[in-house]
């Protein structure tokens, strides 16, 4: 009897834990002293969305709260991105005319520079990045021009119709590139994922004296369904085919490392993943292997499905986009370009 009992007191103590990292989860400060990621406004980049005409801010359905907006309404938005301490936008613009060389993109009385303007006399301190990419301004909604025979003088018969022509869209690339920067762009993002279009737009710039704009560029983007809902936002289907022959295949790591390898060594200034969420080993792999400052894009879809479930109530709409974007930084990012980015700073000043 009294042996029975010493054996249950000697297994109680064997079964008492040493180590207890519960501890230090004890008290809110107790937390906050030991957490190893945060997040301030200086993390974020504001996507947005601008266009022709007076006085409107039209609301995207798919993506709560954003709105396509006419330049007028920019210098109020960009004055209320600045005071809350976001250090920079992204610009995506709906052209009046779409062709299919995307013209529109190199005009300097076009959508993005006129909207650049605009938001540099209202907000100088904010840092303007234009997406650089050609399917907002093409009529068939792909990157760059298209493979088709007499369609333009572009056609080359030795290449498949349908096919993304990369060197002659790295033309128009170079070309758009010096009209954002001339506009006022502090950074180009190239996001449409041609060969060498990194090189290229280096190049152009340094060509024409712009040698202190930057180059973000969006290293390794996926042919992502996460994009559904940027697509009504920017205006941009694709009106046959995928993004496939040059997005990446979503099932491939180690050739978003060779993406990344090609724009280091052609003149990157700063590296981008694209999608965030689905895409998480390769923000961190790109972290643990490069030095350059590293952006990830939490993307329309990523904004839009927190959105649906929490108006469904089947999620806070707080804490899961503070803990979504937590993730991202805490892989290794260090920008989010995020929709959420104003409420995001909002939150976490409360
Ligand atoms: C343009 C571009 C896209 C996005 C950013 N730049 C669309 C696409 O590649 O299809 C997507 C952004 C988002 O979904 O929020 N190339």
């Amino acid at each position: 009897m009294l042996i029975d009992n010493e054996k249950q007191r000697i297994s109680a103590e064997q079964r008492r834990p040493v180590l207890r990292p519960r501890r230090l989860r004890l008290h809110p400060a107790l937390r906050r002293m030991v957490r190893e990621t945060t997040l301030t406004p200086d993390d974020f980049i504001y996507p947005l969305f601008v266009r022709h005409g007076h006085d409107q801010r039209i609301p995207i359905k798919s993506m709560p709260g954003q709105f396509q907006m006419t330049v007028d309404k920019l210098a109020d938005e960009a004055r209320q991105i600045a005071a809350l301490g976001i250090p920079a936008v992204v610009l995506f613009g709906i052209p009046a005319h779409k062709d299919a060389c995307g013209t529109d993109n190199y005009n300097p009385d076009g959508i993005v520079p006129t909207a650049i303007h605009a938001i540099k006399d209202a907000a100088p301190e904010l840092i303007v990045i234009s997406d650089m990419c050609f399917c907002e301004y093409t009529d068939h909604g792909h990157c760059g021009i298209i493979n088709v025979p007499d369609d333009n003088e572009h056609y080359t018969p030795s290449l498949p119709v349908g096919y993304l022509l990369n060197d002659a869209t790295l033309e128009l690339l170079a070309q758009a590139s010096i009209v954002h920067a001339q506009a006022g762009a502090d950074i180009i993002a190239p996001s449409g994922m041609i060969d060498g279009m990194v090189g290229t737009i280096r190049a152009a710039l340094d060509g024409e004296a712009l040698e202190h704009i930057s180059i973000m560029t969006y290293a390794a983007k996926f042919s992502s369904g996460f994009y559904g809902p940027f697509r009504e936002a920017a205006e941009s289907p694709p009106s046959f085919g995928d993004r496939s022959q040059y997005q990446m295949d979503p099932a491939n790591a180690r050739e978003a490392l060779k993406e990344v390898a090609i724009d280091v060594a052609e003149g990157a200034d700063m590296l981008m993943v694209k999608p965030a969420l689905a895409y998480l080993d390769i923000i961190s792999a790109v972290r643990q292997q490069y030095n350059l400052p590293l952006a990830a894009y939490q993307v329309s879809g990523e904004y839009a499905m927190i959105h649906a479930a929490a108006a469904n109530g089947w999620l806070d709409l707080k804490r899961v986009a503070l803990e979504s974007l937590i993730g991202i930084k805490r892989a290794g990012a260090d920008m989010i370009i995020s929709y959420f980015a104003k409420d995001a700073v909002k939150w976490l000043e409360e």
